[in-house]
């Protein structure tokens, strides 16, 4: 369903009610996934704008299964922006790439991230990985973003830079970038469908674990992050640039005693973004 939306929505056609309804709410509201930042813009008919960061008004079914270091390099365009169209958590990635500013990166509508962490029903839960780490968390609606911050050392960097110095975001990201495009399979032929088959087996994951309180986390699904992470790499197109999603991990939180996530929504750790709206 969410393949064919994004499909139709480049095509300027939505299933409006299907991804308004219920349960998919969420999915809409919060900071890092992939599902969660399907285009707000739906209904309309996308236009081409390279100053919000869409270089493209259509995106073809083709698009969807070529690599994508093969569309950036055919584009010669930052990639964020050539899927810009996608919605806001590539367009305003392409932004923030531009004007070396990540804030309209992270000023994207996380509401309900802030809001769902902070909730009573915001119990903690341990992921045990399978290689005898554990992460516990607080997040019930998309886990995949903590485990996705944690597996990729993004809960680890230096909070502030990486916020604040945008030239130490960009290095940061091509140390991380390096290092994937080293250990993740078949790297250069990584496609956003690949990506999108990726974000929603690992999300259901778990989305059962979460249900269940907790569990094991196998080796697959930790490489489904890397493999999340690859793809953000190779839309910088090249060797070029920041990773927005290190910032948001960044913001989003910080490691306590026993790789427990505290949340800046939850007050447990310092906001580093300066222009945070209040
Ligand atoms: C970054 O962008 C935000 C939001 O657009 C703006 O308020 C802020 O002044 C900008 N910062 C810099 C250093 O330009
Ligand atoms: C920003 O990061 C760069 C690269 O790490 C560093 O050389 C520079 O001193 C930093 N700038 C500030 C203002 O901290
Ligand atoms: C990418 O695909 C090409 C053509 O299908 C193949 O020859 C190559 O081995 C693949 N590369 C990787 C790293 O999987």
């Amino acid at each position: 369903m969410v393949l064919r939306w994004l499909l139709l929505v480049g095509l300027g056609v939505a299933e409006d009610e299907e991804v308004a309804s219920g349960q998919n709410c969420h999915l809409l509201q919060t900071g890092l996934g992939f599902r969660k930042h399907l285009p707000l813009e739906h209904g309309t008919s996308i236009v081409a704008d390279k100053e919000k960061g869409i270089c493209r008004s259509h995106l073809s079914e083709q698009d969807w299964f070529t690599p994508i270091g093969q569309l950036t390099e055919a584009y010669g365009e930052d990639g964020w922006c050539i899927f810009g169209a996608l919605g806001g958590w590539t367009a305003e990635c392409a932004v923030s790439r531009r004007s070396h500013n990540i804030s309209n990166f992270l000023a994207q509508p996380e509401t309900g991230y802030m809001t769902y962490v902070s909730e009573p029903q915001a119990t903690p839960y341990t992921l045990k990985l399978f290689d005898d780490r554990s992460l516990t968390i607080r997040d019930h609606f998309y886990p995949l973003d903590d485990l996705y911050c944690f597996v990729n050392g993004w809960y680890s960097l230096d909070r502030a830079a990486t916020v604040q110095n945008f030239t130490y975001l960009e290095e940061v990201s091509e140390e991380s970038c390096k290092h994937l495009a080293k250990i993740v399979p078949g790297y250069q032929n990584i496609t956003l469908n690949d990506f999108d088959k990726e974000s929603r087996s690992d999300e259901a994951l778990l989305e059962a674990l979460a249900r269940e309180g907790g569990g094991f986390v196998s080796e697959e699904v930790v490489n489904g992050m890397r493999l999340h992470a690859a793809t953000k790499c190779l839309l910088r197109g090249g060797d070029r640039g920041a990773v927005c999603d290190l910032a948001s991990c960044a913001e989003r939180g910080c490691l306590g005693p026993n790789n427990e996530v505290l949340y800046t929504a939850r007050g447990e750790c310092e906001s580093v973004w300066k222009d945070r709206p209040q």
